[in-house]
Protein backbone atom coordinates (compact mmCIF):
# COMPACT_ATOMS: atom_id res chain seq x y z
CA UNK A 1 0.00 0.00 0.00
CA UNK A 2 1.14 3.20 -0.51
CA UNK A 3 0.32 6.31 1.01
CA UNK A 4 1.82 9.93 0.64
CA UNK A 5 2.94 11.80 3.42
CA UNK A 6 0.37 14.60 2.70
CA UNK A 7 -2.55 11.82 3.03
CA UNK A 8 -0.49 10.63 6.31
CA UNK A 9 -0.07 14.10 7.42
CA UNK A 10 -4.14 14.52 7.20
CA UNK A 11 -4.84 11.13 9.21
CA UNK A 12 -2.55 11.96 11.83
CA UNK A 13 -3.97 15.26 12.52
CA UNK A 14 -7.71 14.44 12.31
CA UNK A 15 -6.41 11.58 14.87
CA UNK A 16 -5.12 14.27 16.93
CA UNK A 17 -7.83 16.49 16.47
CA UNK A 18 -10.10 13.49 17.83
CA UNK A 19 -7.45 13.05 20.58
CA UNK A 20 -8.33 16.55 22.02
CA UNK A 21 -11.89 16.56 22.18
CA UNK A 22 -11.83 13.07 23.83
CA UNK A 23 -9.26 14.34 26.53
CA UNK A 24 -11.38 17.43 26.94
CA UNK A 25 -14.72 15.52 27.26
CA UNK A 26 -12.43 13.46 29.90
CA UNK A 27 -11.06 16.31 31.83
CA UNK A 28 -14.99 18.03 31.74
CA UNK A 29 -16.20 14.16 32.89
CA UNK A 30 -13.36 15.09 36.19
CA UNK A 31 -11.55 11.29 34.45
CA UNK A 32 -8.57 12.35 32.77
CA UNK A 33 -5.68 13.19 35.40
CA UNK A 34 -4.89 10.15 38.12
CA UNK A 35 -6.01 12.62 41.03
CA UNK A 36 -9.37 13.42 39.70
CA UNK A 37 -10.15 9.62 38.61
CA UNK A 38 -9.23 9.09 42.77
CA UNK A 39 -12.53 10.79 43.11
CA UNK A 40 -10.58 12.72 46.16
CA UNK A 41 -12.89 15.08 47.70
CA UNK A 42 -11.32 18.56 49.13
CA UNK A 43 -13.81 19.88 51.97
CA UNK A 44 -12.99 23.05 51.84
CA UNK A 45 -12.86 23.67 48.33
CA UNK A 46 -16.34 22.27 48.23
CA UNK A 47 -17.50 24.83 50.96
CA UNK A 48 -16.25 27.41 48.87
CA UNK A 49 -18.53 26.68 46.12
CA UNK A 50 -21.73 28.04 47.58
CA UNK A 51 -23.06 30.60 49.82
CA UNK A 52 -26.96 29.83 50.68
CA UNK A 53 -27.61 28.92 53.89
CA UNK A 54 -29.41 26.14 55.65
CA UNK A 55 -29.26 24.21 52.03
CA UNK A 56 -27.23 20.81 52.57
CA UNK A 57 -25.13 19.81 49.34
CA UNK A 58 -24.21 16.09 49.13
CA UNK A 59 -20.20 15.26 49.17
CA UNK A 60 -20.54 11.86 48.95
CA UNK A 61 -22.65 8.53 49.55
CA UNK A 62 -21.36 5.64 51.62
CA UNK A 63 -23.17 2.18 52.69
CA UNK A 64 -26.76 4.16 52.11
CA UNK A 65 -25.42 7.50 54.06
CA UNK A 66 -25.10 10.68 52.39
CA UNK A 67 -22.48 12.88 53.74
CA UNK A 68 -23.65 17.03 53.31
CA UNK A 69 -21.90 19.94 54.09
CA UNK A 70 -23.95 23.18 54.50
CA UNK A 71 -23.45 26.53 55.76
CA UNK A 72 -25.69 28.63 58.38
CA UNK A 73 -26.41 31.72 60.77
CA UNK A 74 -29.48 32.23 62.64
CA UNK A 75 -31.75 29.41 63.91
CA UNK A 76 -33.19 26.80 61.58
CA UNK A 77 -36.71 25.02 62.89
CA UNK A 78 -37.63 22.96 65.31
CA UNK A 79 -37.84 19.31 63.75
CA UNK A 80 -36.93 15.78 64.60
CA UNK A 81 -36.22 12.44 62.55
CA UNK A 82 -38.39 9.35 63.49
CA UNK A 83 -36.21 6.90 62.14
CA UNK A 84 -32.86 8.39 61.56
CA UNK A 85 -30.04 9.52 63.86
CA UNK A 86 -28.23 12.41 62.54
CA UNK A 87 -24.41 13.39 63.07
CA UNK A 88 -23.26 16.52 62.97
CA UNK A 89 -19.48 17.79 62.51
CA UNK A 90 -18.44 21.50 62.74
CA UNK A 91 -15.41 22.74 60.22
CA UNK A 92 -16.11 26.24 60.98
CA UNK A 93 -18.09 28.79 63.57
CA UNK A 94 -20.36 27.29 66.00
CA UNK A 95 -23.08 25.50 65.46
CA UNK A 96 -25.63 25.01 68.90
CA UNK A 97 -27.65 22.23 68.74
CA UNK A 98 -30.82 23.22 70.59
CA UNK A 99 -32.84 19.94 72.38
CA UNK A 100 -35.59 20.43 74.36
CA UNK A 101 -33.37 19.80 77.56
CA UNK A 102 -30.72 21.95 76.81
CA UNK A 103 -28.45 22.83 74.34
CA UNK A 104 -25.12 21.36 72.73
CA UNK A 105 -22.52 23.74 71.99
CA UNK A 106 -20.37 22.79 69.22
CA UNK A 107 -17.24 24.54 68.09
CA UNK A 108 -14.84 23.92 65.14
CA UNK A 109 -13.41 20.31 64.89
CA UNK A 110 -16.53 18.87 67.26
CA UNK A 111 -19.69 16.28 66.55
CA UNK A 112 -22.53 15.39 67.56
CA UNK A 113 -25.23 12.29 66.89
CA UNK A 114 -28.91 13.42 67.56
CA UNK A 115 -30.45 10.47 68.26
CA UNK A 116 -33.67 9.26 66.23
CA UNK A 117 -36.76 10.95 67.08
CA UNK A 118 -34.83 13.68 69.25
CA UNK A 119 -36.07 17.21 68.60
CA UNK A 120 -33.80 19.84 67.74
CA UNK A 121 -33.36 23.41 66.38
CA UNK A 122 -29.50 23.91 64.82
CA UNK A 123 -28.59 27.63 65.51
CA UNK A 124 -25.12 29.02 64.04
CA UNK A 125 -22.82 31.60 64.50
CA UNK A 126 -22.77 33.80 61.67
CA UNK A 127 -20.50 31.96 58.55
CA UNK A 128 -20.69 28.88 60.44
CA UNK A 129 -20.01 25.44 58.21
CA UNK A 130 -20.05 22.14 58.82
CA UNK A 131 -21.11 18.36 58.16
CA UNK A 132 -23.88 15.73 58.56
CA UNK A 133 -24.09 12.42 57.91
CA UNK A 134 -27.22 10.69 57.81
CA UNK A 135 -29.47 8.58 55.65
CA UNK A 136 -30.44 8.80 52.44
CA UNK A 137 -33.96 8.73 53.68
CA UNK A 138 -33.83 11.86 56.07
CA UNK A 139 -35.92 14.71 55.02
CA UNK A 140 -34.67 18.19 55.72
CA UNK A 141 -36.71 19.60 58.64
CA UNK A 142 -38.29 15.72 59.51
CA UNK A 143 -42.06 15.72 59.39
CA UNK A 144 -42.05 19.45 59.14
CA UNK A 145 -42.62 21.12 56.05
CA UNK A 146 -41.76 24.90 56.50
CA UNK A 147 -40.88 27.82 54.07
CA UNK A 148 -37.10 26.71 54.98
CA UNK A 149 -37.45 22.76 54.14
CA UNK A 150 -35.35 21.78 51.04
CA UNK A 151 -36.94 18.36 50.41
CA UNK A 152 -34.07 15.50 49.43
CA UNK A 153 -34.97 15.36 45.66
CA UNK A 154 -34.10 19.29 45.38
CA UNK A 155 -30.40 18.59 47.65
CA UNK A 156 -28.34 18.62 45.39
CA UNK A 157 -24.54 17.39 44.88
CA UNK A 158 -21.54 19.28 44.57
NI1 LIG B 1 -32.41 17.53 61.71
Amino acid sequence: MVVNVSTLNKVVSKAASRLSVLTRFLDFLGVSDEESSLNKINISEKFRLFSDEWTPKILAESNGQLIKIAKGSGELVWHAHDNEDELFIVFKGQLTLQLRNGNVVLNTGEMYVVPKGVEHCPKAETDTHFMMVEPSSTAHTGELQSEVTVSSDKQEWI
